[in-house]
């Protein structure tokens, strides 16, 4: 019987994630599987906890993969961290804001979203504003939107909640890896990120983080978690303590991956890797300009792993992605929601994020324009 495992060619994913993975995050995949409480497993999922926190510079015992994509790592900040009447804020200005108000709504959450335009960054002063008419036990948003390609002001955002006792929450699903973020120092209480973006580990982990204050809201909830696979104060009994506690079979080979994965930045040294994403991504800017297409966001705003170009009048959106998918084996990402059919999103992220890529996808652009 034909094996469509073997069909599979190589295509240098320039999309808005997943990312090309290493050979070495592969070869990290296909170990032999042991046991979730062998105590050399036990080992690494410690060595894991250890990376995370290097990478995210906090010093948050709650540091963990959590078994799921990135959005269940959003849901998982939500349900833990939001009970029934609580006042809520979300800043959004794309779909992963609009999915943090749906997430948190379905939470029975009081629930205020300030809209900011899309393809814009949230503005510090209209939240600040915000802050000062009423009370919020929660302020969320998404540091890279990856729909738009834009940067928020996640550290002064930060600034504004520090000596409040509303938890701050950050989404980091993009931004994890391909830029810096200092969780402490920017007053995070919970980030979430998934592994396929700049981590450029294959989809199906959710690193999160939450810091003392969000521990504290967690245990002194007055209702249970309404989810249990999310639950951390279960979870944490299988990540934590001398004797670990299964709650559920975690994913042991993508937990390889992820291991394998951090290690590479970690070694690279996460600057140099942030500084790799900023020269590409100046490279991609200027090769676009030359074939005379724009940019969505002002460059002030613009992330360095997910690029929104503008689509010229006349070009057929799909027809370029399908001919450049088909012919040279490279994908990239249509606009999403209000921005579908007006933009392209070119992403450079983790393994990506290499002048040879940049070089090869800006010659395969200009053929098939
Ligand atoms: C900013 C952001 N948040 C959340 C998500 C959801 O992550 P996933 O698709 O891994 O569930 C994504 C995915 O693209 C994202 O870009």
């Amino acid at each position: 019987m034909e094996n469509l495992l073997d069909g599979i060619e190589e295509v240098l994913l320039m999309g808005p994630g997943p990312s090309c993975v290493s050979d070495e995050v592969y070869a990290a995949l296909s170990k032999k599987t042991l046991g979730h409480l062998d105590p050399y497993f036990v080992k690494i999922m410690d060595a894991i906890k250890g990376q995370l926190q290097a990478l995210l510079q906090t010093e948050n015992r709650l540091t963990i993969p959590l078994s799921g994509t990135g959005s269940a790592g959003m849901e998982a900040l939500f349900v833990n961290l939001v009970e029934p009447g609580d006042n809520v804020l979300i800043l959004k200005n794309g779909v992963f804001g609009m999915r943090m108000a749906e997430v948190a709504t379905r939470l029975g959450a009081v629930v205020d979203v300030l809209e900011f335009e899309w393809g814009t960054p949230v503005d510090v002063d209209a939240v600040k504003k915000q802050l000062e008419v009423k009370e919020y036990g929660m302020l969320a948003v998404v540091h890279a939107e990856t729909s738009t390609g834009v940067l928020n002001p996640v550290a002064d955002i930060g600034k504004l909640v520090a000596a409040s006792p509303c938890l701050y929450l950050v989404d980091a699903v993009t931004s994890l890896g391909g830029i810096e973020i200092a969780q402490d120092t920017w007053h995070i209480d919970a980030l979430y990120s998934g592994t396929q973006k700049c981590l450029s580990c294959p989809p199906g982990l959710a690193p999160v983080s939450l810091s003392p204050a969000a521990v504290e809201k967690l245990m002194k909830r007055q209702t249970k978690v309404p989810n249990w696979y999310l639950d951390l104060s279960l979870i944490v009994n299988y990540w934590e303590g001398e004797s670990r506690a299964y709650h559920h079979t975690a994913p042991i080979n993508m937990l390889y991956g992820l291991y394998q994965a951090l290690r590479l930045i970690l070694d690279e040294g996460p600057e140099m890797v942030y500084q790799r994403h900023r020269e590409c991504h100046e490279e991609l800017v200027v090769g676009l300009g030359d074939l005379g297409l724009e940019m969505l966001v002002d460059k002030p705003y613009r992330l360095p792993m997910l690029n929104a170009v503008k689509v010229p009048q006349g070009v057929d959106e799909a027809g370029l992605r399908r001919r450049l998918l088909n012919d040279y084996k490279i994908e990239i990402g249509a606009g999403l929601g209000p921005l579908a059919g007006k933009i392209w999103r070119i992403g450079l992220m983790g393994h990506t994020a290499r002048p040879d890529n940049v070089e090869r996808f800006l010659r395969a652009l200009r053929e098939t324009l």
